[in-house]
């Protein structure tokens, strides 16, 4: 998704421009630009492709400038042109502006707007927006306050979604900003000031950062900034502090940001798990829940709503809950349960997973739950997100920041979170003091055991090779093992473009064994003991029809080395972390097959880390 960064200060604005746009690139985007103002005008640069690219060029040109905005852009209006690139120019050269989002009702606007003599170069809905601005800045009577008026009347006219950032020729000491369904937020400096689509393009320079909420627009400048509603009430601010520092948004030692990732998971479940246990170890607890043990017990049914991996995370939370806690789950896509109008019980609580916390499918099914009155909880990773400050309560997952777009540390904690719910959960029902003492025991070794089995990353790279140049590939699981699965198709396919599918393994037989051929192979993850049997008859079948077949199984039964192609081993753990411990093969051959094939991997071809437009 589309990148912002501004600044306004006393140092260069085009370094910090073109840093901050280099921090955002994982989020995905196929054209960038940034504008600095002076009191000579504006400078405008934008380049298709990477931000290096545009960094090339600016540099040639040596840009001036204290106070500018820049922008990754992911076409939604318009191809990928130059012409379509952020930031946007308005007619008569007054603003210019850089948005995130959808403004709907862009092409009345834009009729009316021609009809008042401006004039389009680009086929983008926020050119509309940028001209829209200057419409009302030469129809505004207070001067005073000019700018941010003029912006502030443009969006009372506007129906749509944006996360904004605009510069005026006239005021080139300041900035105007505004959120709605768009993520956004101010950077707080020592007489400079930043703006952000997310804080990884400002932390280098300040953790000091003010979430902009819907419908406020902000004035900044370098030592002060207002912020206002459309409605035109003055809004207190909340001033946060970030909680990870510059070098969790680098490489390292790493060639890839999902290498760090996967690698950073025993640290990131670490993190999902301290200070989350009772003082006997016998539960779980959580500060954020805001629900008494007595609410949660009227709870008669968990309704989990997600996106990608994170809805793939709640099939999992939805076999833990249900085994653990016995509470009846139901797991539904963000984009269709907020259409759906699904019948639910009175006592059901809804569950919002999203790493990023600003899916806008997931936050717009958290909205519908709310406006049906549905006690509302999130499970995220990015503390002040907008899912995570509508909801009524809920979970971090202090995975630090995933960089990588395909989410792997994300996945895995947002899984022993739920883990950790269905124990607490199963808690305060039925389950007994010293089941949950087990559980709380297998929970603490279960950074150890991944580190063990990420300790194959050696021997799986190897397997990976020999299946990088397959065009199709199976992956099989029953039960807790079946979304898991569905990940290590979804890893495949993201980065290394390859078709893929999950199933649950007795279901091949209903279909996909129609793909069996020694084209296409077929990974197993069959590490339950109680059903390795019927794992194995499925093996036989797929072999019997000349797919090759990887598997991987617990600890105890390398004498499956016979029976398959590959074999990986994982540690035998509870059955309840077994999806966990399974889950870093799959994200490792799909890594180093994607590694093998010379893909994009940390940028897939048109992703974006989070999908914050319909
Ligand atoms: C998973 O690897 C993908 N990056 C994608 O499916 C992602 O899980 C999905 O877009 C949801 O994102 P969220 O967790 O930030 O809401």
């Amino acid at each position: 998704m589309c990148g912002i960064i501004g600044y306004v200060g006393d140092r260069g604005a085009v370094q910090i421009l073109l840093e901050g746009l280099t921090r955002l690139e994982y989020r995905g985007y196929d054209s960038a630009g940034i504008a600095t103002v002076m009191n000579t005008g504006f400078q405008v640069v934008r380049r298709v492709g990477r931000v290096s690219n545009l960094a090339h060029t600016v540099n040639e040109l040596h840009l001036g400038g204290h106070t500018g905005i820049g922008h990754t852009r992911w076409a939604t209006h318009g191809a990928v042109s130059e012409k379509n690139a952020h930031p946007q120019q308005s007619t008569h050269g007054l603003f210019n502006i850089v948005h995130n989002g959808v403004i709907e009702n862009y092409i009345p606007i834009k009729s009316f707007l021609l009809k008042h003599g401006f004039k389009f170069s680009s086929d983008t809905d926020t050119e509309v927006l940028c001209n829209l601005i200057e419409y009302h800045y030469n129809k505004e009577k207070d001067r005073e306050n000019r700018f941010v008026k003029s912006v502030q009347k443009a969006l009372f006219h506007v129906r749509g979604t944006y996360g904004l950032a605009v510069l005026c020729k006239e005021c080139p000491e300041e900035l105007v900003v505004a959120r709605k369904s768009s993520p956004l937020l101010i950077g707080i400096g020592d007489n400079e000031i930043f703006v952000a689509s997310d804080a990884s393009a400002i932390v280098q320079h300040t953790r000091s950062v003010v979430y902009l909420n819907d419908g406020e627009v902000a004035h900044l400048t370098k030592d002060d900034f207002s912020i206002i509603t459309l409605g035109n009430d003055n809004v207190h601010a909340v001033t946060c502090e970030l909680d990870w520092q510059v070098e969790d948004t680098d490489k390292g030692p790493y060639e890839h940001f999902m290498l760090k990732e996967i690698f950073e998971q025993p640290v990131a479940l670490e993190n999902a798990m301290r200070g989350r246990f009772s003082d006997d170890y016998s539960t779980a607890r959580f500060g954020g829940l805001r629900m008494s043990a007595h609410e949660l017990r009227q709870v008669d049914r968990i309704l989990l709503c997600a996106c990608g991996s994170a809805w793939i995370a709640c099939l999992e939370a939805e076999y833990l809950i249900e085994r653990y806690a016995r509470i009846p789950v139901e797991v539904e896509y963000s984009s269709e349960f907020r259409y759906r109008n699904a019948p639910l019980d009175k006592n059901t609580l809804v569950f919002i997973i999203s790493q990023s916390g600003e899916t806008i499918d997931s936050l717009a099914a958290l909205q519908e739950a709310k406006r049906k009155g549905f006690r509302t909880l999130a499970i995220t990773n990015v503390i002040g997100s907008s899912i995570a400050r509508e909801s009524e309560g809920g979970i971090y997952q202090h995975s630090g920041p995933e960089i990588g777009v395909a989410s792997t540390k994300s996945f895995t904690a947002q899984i022993c979170v739920a883990a950790m719910l269905a124990l607490y959960f199963g808690r305060i029902r039925d389950m007994s003091f010293d089941d949950g003492i087990r559980f709380v025991e297998a929970l603490r070794m279960l950074p150890d055991a991944v580190k063990k089995t990420l300790s194959q990353s050696d021997n799986i790279k190897k397997i990976a090779e020999k299946y990088a140049e397959y065009t199709d590939m199976l992956f099989l699981g029953r039960q807790s093992l079946f979304p898991i699965a569905l990940e290590g198709a979804l890893k495949l396919k993201e980065i290394s473009y390859i078709h893929s599918e999950g199933y649950p393994a007795a279901e091949m037989k209903h279909g996909p064994i129609a793909l069996i051929s020694e084209k296409c192979p077929c990974m197993f993850l069959a590490t339950q003991e109680h059903i390795l049997q019927k794992n194995i008859s499925n093996i036989q079948e797929v072999r019997s029809r000349h797919a090759p077949v990887i598997a991987v199984v617990a600890d105890g039964h390398e004498s499956m080395r016979d029976m398959v192609d590959d074999l990986i081993v994982v540690p035998d753990v509870h059955p309840a972390l077994q999806p966990i411990i399974a889950t870093i093969p799959v994200q490792l051959l799909a890594y180093y097959i994607a590694k093998s094939r010379g893909c994009d991997i940390d940028k897939p071809r048109n992703l974006a880390k989070s999908v914050t437009v319909e």
